[in-house]
């Protein structure tokens, strides 16, 4: 790792974005973590106490609070979760145009300051916000990363050891396609120990578990009121670290397909390499048919997410062109 190494994270006064800077400063991912929040004073609060906590840790990690977007110049990555979160009974979709508008102006910002930089997208609804930052940064795609299948395979793996009732920590598992409902857990590459789920679950379980996945983020909200931060701050900074070991892991990340999966101009979660150039390399599964039927599905919903956005001329006269 670089002893450079600087991270941004717009948004970090809130509870996803406070988590992620968190993440990287216990575990001197990177030598300066800079918190951008358009309330300064709750970034200002987050940063004294995480700088505290980091001198307990004796972390080497500095944080700071940008007073302007001049103090993120230079960074190597900038994660946003700048965005309205999720409130109960609301969708995804329904964060949609606030949003949109928000990344607009923070990728703008970013782009002018640290126009090298690698930009983990969190803010909802994912898959698209990452198309807006895609388009409004001109960044190529391997710069410019949506965070959710970590999340949701985590989901997914949490809910298999819960069924199982043993196999923590060795349990491996895939969730693709777009954040939200549609999203496809993929069961048969999920694994205990090596072990194919399908030899330790049956049909009923394992779509049991399938659907907890699915839902696993509004069942949080429906608690706590707000939508989840301690996992997604977490699978966030896991990308984080990644990137600025050069790890060359697989992990599922929401990224522009271009022909890939057989789609193209729309972002979707696919098991991508991250590595210092952010998204190396997009790996290819082959899906059964059933499996190709719900990325199919998830990846639509997602295209139709991006054409509201078209029809409301968020991009000006430019028309949407679908696969
Ligand atoms: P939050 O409300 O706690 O934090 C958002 C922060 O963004 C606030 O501190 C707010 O002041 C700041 N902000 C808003 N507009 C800004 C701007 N223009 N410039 C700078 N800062 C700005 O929300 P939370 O819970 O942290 O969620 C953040 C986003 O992440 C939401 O859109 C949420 O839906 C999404 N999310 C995505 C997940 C994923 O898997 N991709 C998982 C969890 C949340
Ligand atoms: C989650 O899945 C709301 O996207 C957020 O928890």
């Amino acid at each position: 790792m670089s002893a450079k190494s600087k991270i941004s994270v717009v948004g970090a006064g809130g509870n996803v974005g406070g988590i992620v800077a968190y993440s990287v400063a216990m575990h001197g991912m990177a030598h300066s973590v800079v918190l951008v929040d358009r309330d300064v004073d709750r970034a200002r609060g987050k940063a004294l106490d995480m700088n505290q906590a980091a001198a307990a840790m004796r972390s080497h990690t500095c944080v700071t609070v940008a007073e302007s977007y001049e103090d993120v110049r230079d960074s190597k990555i900038v994660v946003i979760t700048a965005g309205f979160p999720r409130k109960e009974g609301m969708s995804r979709d329904d964060l949609l145009m606030k949003n949109a508008e928000i990344m607009r102006e923070v990728v703008g910002e970013v782009k002018k300051v640290a126009p090298e930089s690698i930009l983990i997208i969190v803010s909802n609804p994912l898959d698209t916000m990452t198309y807006v930052a895609l388009k409004e940064s001109g960044f190529p795609k391997s710069r410019v990363i949506g965070m959710a299948g970590i999340l949701d395979s985590a989901r997914m793996t949490h809910f298999i050891q819960e069924k199982l009732g043993f196999g923590a920590g060795q349990i491996r598992s895939t969730v693709i396609g777009g954040h939200g409902d549609t999203m496809v857990a993929l069961p048969r590459f999920s694994t205990v120990a090596g072990v194919p789920l399908h030899d330790l679950l049956n049909e009923e379980e394992i779509e049991e578990i399938v659907e907890k996945t699915r839902h696993g983020g509004a069942e949080i909200v429906k608690y706590l009121g707000t939508s989840a931060y301690l996992a997604p701050g977490k699978a966030t900074a896991i990308m984080v670290d990644a990137i600025l070991r050069d790890s060359k892991s697989i992990y599922s990340c929401a990224t522009l397909l271009e022909g890939e999966y057989g789609h193209k101009n729309v972002v979707g979660g696919v098991p991508v390499m991250l590595g210092a150039n952010g998204a190396e390399k997009i790996i290819t599964v082959s899906l059964d048919t059933c499996e190709k039927k719900e990325f199919e599905h998830s990846v639509t919903s997602v295209q139709e997410t991006i054409e509201v956005l078209y029809e409301k001329k968020f991009f000006g006269e430019e028309k949407y062109e679908r696969d």
